[in-house]
């Protein structure tokens, strides 16, 4: 997507967090545990600051690592509903939001779809999918219908390193699900009618989608 050259400019642009989060990433990279990339959290920042959504729905919470970022952008009234499902994960998700997230992000133990399915109509401004890629394009109507008018749903990891744009003759045959499924995702998101999207080559892909 960008060369090397072009990362290493970008990685030397990049202002870092504060302490607190440059440990909770390098802990995170250390225990294999997939977080936000950090140009892709560059952009997720820049969008809350001028966004300043107040009802924020995160799924796929990992550590909470994005919805600790998430919350230093909002404006003090906002609040974060952020969702995991991996036990593992929850125990070290709440033991990160309640040392840091100030008491604004609540954290819900379960599967990111009925979790969905429960929340009312146009409850949230802002959404950020980030949990089972392969599930978004199930996901999407509940997401549009949780999604208040002129709501961002901004979707990671949608060009799964680029293999998304590649004919699926040349995808590994246990990847071929992932990838059909992601490029009907896309194209819904890119021809569903009361839906405008860009697709973003940052980190491993954004879709960023505005609901009319
Ligand atoms: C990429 S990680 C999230 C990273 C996090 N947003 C961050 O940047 O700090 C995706 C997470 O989604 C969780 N997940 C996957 N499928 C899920 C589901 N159906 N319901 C809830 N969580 C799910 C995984 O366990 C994993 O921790």
């Amino acid at each position: 997507m960008i060369t090397e050259r072009i990362r290493e400019y970008l990685d030397y642009l990049d202002p870092g967090n504060r302490r607190y989060l440059e440990e909770l990433r390098r802990e995170a990279e250390e225990g294999e545990v997939p977080i936000i990339r950090r140009d892709s959290e560059r952009f997720l920042r820049a969008l809350l600051a001028g966004l300043r959504p107040l009802r924020v729905l995160e799924l796929g919470t990992a550590v909470g690592y994005s919805a600790l970022v998430m919350a230093e952008e909002l404006p003090p009234s906002a609040h974060i509903t952020t969702v995991e499902n991996y036990a593992p994960r929850i125990a070290r998700a709440k033991e990160n939001l309640a040392r840091y997230g100030v008491g604004r992000i609540t954290l819900i133990e379960g599967d990111a779809f009925q979790v969905l399915r429960e929340q009312p109509d146009e409850s949230y401004d802002f959404l950020f999918l980030d949990a089972a890629k392969g599930q978004y394009v199930k996901w999407l109507p509940e997401l549009l219908r949780v999604l208040s008018p002129g709501g961002t749903l901004l979707s990671d990891n949608v060009l799964q390193g680029g293999d998304t744009a590649e004919s699926r003759f040349v995808i590994d045959r246990r990847d071929r699900t992932i990838h059909s499924r992601m490029r009907a995702y896309l194209e819904q998101l890119s021809r569903t009618e009361g839906i405008r999207t860009s697709i973003l080559p940052i980190g491993d892909g954004l879709a960023f989608s505005v609901k009319v």
